[in-house]
């Protein structure tokens, strides 16, 4: 088949967890796609693109504009009316994807999707949005909300990473296609050791969305029973989250856990961390869009205690549907792993004494994860999804533009 010019968008260049499944799935992508990845910002991924041979261009959006987090999006007019410059940018990003005879645009965050929308169309190109926010009054502000759901009415096609994303568009379910983030082959690995003393461990960004609070107050139950036990915290603060960072470092010492708890930073090798977790702790106090992190701790087979919304839920119940969340200080065992109320220490304490006190439990449920993972996150199938809703998108625009092409 003909290759494709494939202009994908991202506002940040920061690694959060749309900008890793964004890699991931770029190095899985039929070849047929030649995509050029177009930043807001500079940074990090720029680099981390390069290495993998990825074509990056970065145009800078004013920095008031591109580090305003997603609590400040309060409205899509509003972020454009905001950053003075945000209509120049989107003529400016017009100009680009027509330099890049961009034929295909593709939305990787919210703000791009806003901006990059609007340059699509001066560029007359389609454009898919790849969802990996929850457009929902419980993670987004809620004025946003109609806004952007009507924005995904004008996209000729929307990806979503799970079915609770899917849900939430308010399209009818044809015209949103489930991508589960996938996986590299490597993340896939032996049978896990469960440590010789307990380790309960968070990995990934640190931020009030994703709970280490709540999982330092889980500590201090687990900690006080058993004396063997150690927490770890490994990632770091990205977006606006030093302060959150700082807070828990404090909430360590108050609570007298300096000496159980470690903050391990941002990691190099996160596989390594995870291999060294009785279980993974993902302790999102809000709905999660999906959460790669349990996925990655599904396919190495380490025991997962996770949150009872959003994505997390569904895959550790491997149910498209909403579970009910359990009672506080309750937990629900799936054939896959623990979940527990967002936003529930005493939960988060239960499911990580059972691991304790269950070792082979644990580990039976995460070797039925592991299989799970397997048949569930390959890199490939997500690729194949994207590549069908994108030719899709590409079929579904080419009458207009003739059209367009011949006026
Ligand atoms: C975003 C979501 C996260 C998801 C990731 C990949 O970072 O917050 O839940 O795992 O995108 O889709």
């Amino acid at each position: 088949m003909a290759p494709v010019r494939v202009a994908v968008l991202g506002h940040t260049a920061e690694t959060g967890g749309a900008e890793i499944a964004l890699m991931r799935l770029l190095e899985a992508l039929d070849p047929r796609w030649q995509v050029t990845v177009i930043l807001f910002s500079p940074g990090e991924l720029e680099s981390q693109l390069r290495q993998r041979g990825i074509a990056v261009r970065v145009l800078p959006l004013a920095q008031r504009t591109a580090s305003r987090g997603r609590a400040q999006l309060k409205d899509p007019r509003t972020l454009l009316l905001s950053g003075r410059d945000s209509w120049g940018f989107v003529g400016r990003l017009a100009q680009l994807l027509r330099a890049e005879q961009a034929e295909l645009v593709v939305a990787n965050t919210l703000k791009a999707a806003v901006l990059g929308s609007l340059a699509a169309r001066r560029a007359r190109c389609p454009w898919v949005w790849h969802l990996h926010d929850r457009i929902s009054a419980d993670y987004l502000p809620a004025a946003a909300v109609p806004a952007l759901r009507l924005l995904a009415r004008t996209a000729h096609g929307v990806v979503a990473n799970s079915h609770a994303t899917a849900r939430l568009v308010r399209l009818p379910a044809e015209r949103v296609a489930v991508a589960y983030p996938g996986l590299p082959e490597e993340s896939f690995a032996a049978a896990h050791q469960a440590p010789p003393t307990p380790v309960f461990g968070m990995l990934g960004r640190i931020s009030s969305t994703k709970g280490q609070r709540e999982f330092l107050q889980a500590a201090f139950t687990v900690a006080a029973a058993d004396p063997s036990a150690a927490f770890h915290i490994v990632g770091q603060a990205l977006f606006n989250d030093h302060e959150y960072a700082k807070q828990l470092e404090d909430l360590t010492s108050q609570l007298d856990l300096a000496g159980r708890v470690r903050f391990a930073g941002w990691s190099a090798r996160p596989e390594a961390d995870l291999d060294r977790f009785s279980a993974l702790v993902h302790a999102s106090p809000v709905p999660e869009p999906f959460g790669q992190v349990i996925a990655e701790a599904m396919a190495r087979g380490v025991p997962v205690i996770a949150t009872a919304a959003g994505g997390a839920a569904e895959i550790l119940t491997e149910a498209p549907d909403p579970v009910p969340a359990p009672s506080p200080g309750e937990v629900l065992r799936t054939p896959l792993g623990q979940l527990v109320a967002p936003g529930d220490p005493r939960g988060l304490a239960s499911a990580m004494r059972w691991v304790i006190d269950n070792p082979g439990d644990a580990e039976s449920a995460a070797q039925r994860a592991s299989a799970s993972a397997r048949r569930r996150f390959g890199a490939a199938s997500a690729a194949a999804v994207c590549g069908e809703v994108w030719s899709q998108a590409l079929a579904a625009a080419s009458p207009r533009r003739r059209r367009g092409d011949a006026g």
